[in-house]
């Protein structure tokens, strides 16, 4: 899909529908009295009749018949205007975009003509451009052609720039949110890759794809290797499955070569049956998003490579499938993970956390200033947060800090819980080093603090994104399914952190 960028009044634009958004405060602006007029006085009655008064999510549609070179005027409803945010602009972008598709109106113009006018600062456009190219996405890899062809997006988009603005850092920001989704639609279609297709193996092809297409560097280990290595814990898993597990490496230089890198370590459960403590048959299918965290960490590595970010990353994702079966792990065992601490498995099901710890200890030889992992690790997150926030939990304030700040930048909201000392009582293990799970109480906090047994040389945070990474449910700009949460939050993590060094 296009996206233009035009200098021009709403009122001036040729088009099959044009979109404005607009504040509760607006309706008094020039502007809309002569869109008013235009309309034969319909906005202004619309208003009165309660119809539509600009609150968050209101849409109202007029056909100007003739009156002016639109066909068709959209407005969207921003709310109160002191309480503007990106993510608003994001949802009205994304409602725009469903409404223009499903009625197949073919093109559109979008305005913002009133809240940020002037300033010139751009933030609004790569707010825009996400909504609209993300809530254009669906997953049809495996839908017939007809069944795709009858959804028809709109040929042409163009954003509409007042006076004030500048044509050239507009395209830049439009340029650059187009290479966020980008990552954030690879991180999607990996989610929402069935497990019949989505091996270990498979993901990582699609990490060697991301890194044949970028600068990333892409090294892929193996069955062999990770025994070599000792990743006990990570092959304790993996070994229910007839499918080879993979440890898969990106690497992004964009910093000055002395420069510790950031790690990204995300969970790659290709499908989680639950192995010997086998799941509970309804909803099973969805445990073909437990690699939600490494598909975002994958679509984090484009991401920044592709805006050459001036950091140096390392994304790490351990691949693994986990299925009962005559070779599989069971209760009870005790596996000796690559930091040489044991784990007595309580519970087969518990197997991220497992994964993880080697992945983690393996980041440790980047000496990384800071390790960030992502893992749709609980239910327990589901049941605390539901799917409006996902967890962060760290040893060290200041990162948990940082990734709160960019999770409100990013509109992918995070929500702190505590891990103190008092937890690490329900991991203790009377014939091994740890166990791997925690019992009822705390789900998510006691995953995490399994997890800070393997973190302790490092700053480290830990995203629970369980309630994130999947809904069943659409919203504006994600359709049902695997959202890519995680890629847009990690690069304005990242971001905020370049700008501050
Ligand atoms: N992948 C699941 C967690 C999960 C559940 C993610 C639902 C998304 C939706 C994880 O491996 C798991 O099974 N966790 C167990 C841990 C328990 C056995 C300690 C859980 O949360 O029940
Ligand atoms: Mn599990
Ligand atoms: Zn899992």
């Amino acid at each position: 899909m296009d996206i233009k960028i035009r200098k021009s009044s709403p009122l001036q634009i040729k088009t099959s529908c044009m979109v404005i958004g607009l504040c509760e405060k607006d309706f008094t602006a020039p502007l809309l009295k002569e869109l008013d007029q235009k309309l034969g006085g319909l906005l202004l009655k619309a208003k009165r009749n309660g119809e539509f008064s600009a609150k968050e999510g209101e849409q109202i549609l007029f056909q100007p018949a003739g009156h002016l070179p639109a066909e068709r005027v959209l407005l969207v409803g921003l709310g109160q205007a002191e309480k503007i945010t990106d993510e608003k602009v994001r949802r009205a972008a994304g409602q725009a975009m469903n409404m223009v598709t499903e009625r197949n109106f073919g093109q559109m113009a979008f305005a913002l003509p009133f809240q940020y006018a002037e300033n010139e600062h751009t933030a609004p456009f790569q707010a825009l451009t996400e909504g609209l190219l993300l809530a254009s996405y669906r997953y049809d890899l495996f839908l017939g052609e007809e069944t795709k062809n009858a959804r028809k997006l709109p040929k042409a988009v163009t954003l509409i720039i007042t006076e004030g603005q500048d044509k050239k850092s507009c395209e830049a920001t439009v340029e650059n949110a187009r290479k966020i989704c980008q990552a954030v639609i690879l991180t999607r279609d990996l989610v929402n890759a069935p497990g019949n297709i989505k091996s270990p193996a498979y993901l990582a092809e699609q990490a060697q794809a991301a890194a044949k297409q970028s600068t990333l560097n892409c090294t892929v280990l193996g069955q062999k290797e990770l025994a070599e290595e000792g990743c006990g814990a990570l092959l304790g898993v993996a070994q229910g499955s007839a499918r080879e597990p993979h440890l898969i490496i990106l690497e992004h230089k964009g910093g000055h070569k002395d420069e510790a890198p950031v790690a990204l370590v995300g969970k790659g459960v290709t499908f989680d049956s639950g192995g010997i403590s086998l799941k509970p048959g309804e909803k099973m299918d969805e445990m073909k998003m437990d690699m939600a965290g490494g598909a975002a960490v994958i679509g984090t590595m484009l991401a920044a490579s592709l805006l050459e970010l001036p950091v140096n990353l390392v994304g790490i994702v351990p691949a693994v499938e986990n299925m009962p079966s005559s070779t599989a792990y069971r209760p009870g065992d005790i596996l000796t993970s690559l930091s040489g601490q044991t784990i007595e498995v309580l519970n087969t099901d518990a197997e991220g956390r497992l994964i993880l710890a080697d992945a983690l200890t393996y980041a440790k030889r980047y000496e990384p200033k800071l390790v960030v992992d992502l893992a749709t690790l609980t239910g327990a997150c589901i049941i605390a947060l539901g799917h409006h926030a996902t967890a962060v939990l760290g040893n060290d304030q200041e990162l948990v800090d940082a990734l709160l700040e960019a999770g409100d930048d990013s509109g992918e909201r995070l929500w702190q819980l505590p891990l103190w000392e008092d937890y690490d009582q329900q991991i203790k293990s009377d014939v091994a080093d740890v166990k791997n799970t925690g019992g009822r109480p705390a789900g998510i906090i006691t995953a995490a603090a399994f997890l800070k047994k393997f973190a302790k040389d490092f700053n480290w945070a830990h995203l629970d994104i369980a309630g994130t990474a999947w809904r069943d449910q659409s919203t504006p700009y994600t359709p049902k399914g695997g959202t890519g949460v995680g890629v847009r939050l990690l690069i304005a993590f990242l971001k905020n952190l370049s700008n501050t060094n």
